[in-house]
């Protein structure tokens, strides 16, 4: 299949299952590999909108689970009603995350961020508006993970090197994973390299306890 078929079973996929987004695949790969989300647990998704992520979320974590998340952008009207149909504990904010963290009291067993900025077209703006992004998710998991607990971020491939890898917990195992493709490496170093030649994104997940 071609990468704009594949994007395009995926969207359509979405629609049918009655998900915001089809980044949602995403998480559900993630999901069935290494089940970082857990009846009961605590998750914050950085950058929600429009909110497939918190929808997949909430139906797993369920009527005992909290569940945080925030954006700039409103959740679309289908994630609110799916959320709240899956009685998860919800408090949505709306803002941006660098500039404050209304949640920054809280622990969570789970960081999730699918953060991305709006381009500009400008390669050097865009890589360090996504820098100043992953440099936040990476600040809130430090600082707001409880031990034991999984940290998923989407990195861009011009953001390999993010001064963030290599200050994180240089003891949690590094799991690299690419949109549409298994495991690309496993490894402990925070430094971790893709393995497919250009993928415009891909995700770094962190598991403190494997
Ligand atoms: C790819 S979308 C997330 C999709 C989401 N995971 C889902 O499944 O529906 C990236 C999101 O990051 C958000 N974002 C960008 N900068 C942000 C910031 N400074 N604070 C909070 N959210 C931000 C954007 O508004 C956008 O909605």
């Amino acid at each position: 299949m071609r990468k704009d078929q594949i994007q395009d079973y995926y969207f359509l996929k979405a629609k049918k299952e009655n998900y915001s987004a089809r980044s949602v695949y995403k998480l559900q790969e993630i999901q069935s590999k290494y089940k970082v989300l857990k009846p009961g647990g605590s998750v914050i998704d950085l950058g929600c909108a429009p909110g497939s992520w918190c929808e997949y979320a909430a139906e797993i974590l369920g009527s005992r689970g909290n569940l945080s998340g925030i954006d700039l952008l409103p959740l679309s009207a289908p994630a609110k009603v799916r959320i709240k149909k899956s009685k998860v504990n919800f408090e949505y904010h709306q803002g941006s995350i660098l500039e404050s963290n209304p949640f920054e009291q809280k622990i969570f067993d789970v960081v999730l961020s699918d953060m991305a900025p709006n381009t500009h077209g400008n390669r050097m703006v865009d890589s360090q508006g996504s820098l100043e992004l992953i440099d936040m998710a990476f600040s809130v998991a430090k600082k707001q993970l409880k031990p034991g607990g999984s940290f998923i971020v989407k990195l861009f491939q011009s953001n390999e090197r993010a001064s963030s890898l290599s200050s994180f917990n240089r003891t949690i195992p590094w799991i690299l994973l690419a949109p549409g493709r298994s495991i690309l490496r496993s490894q402990s170093s925070p430094n971790p390299k893709p393995y497919v030649k250009n993928p415009k994104s891909f995700i770094l997940l962190g598991l403190a306890s494997h």
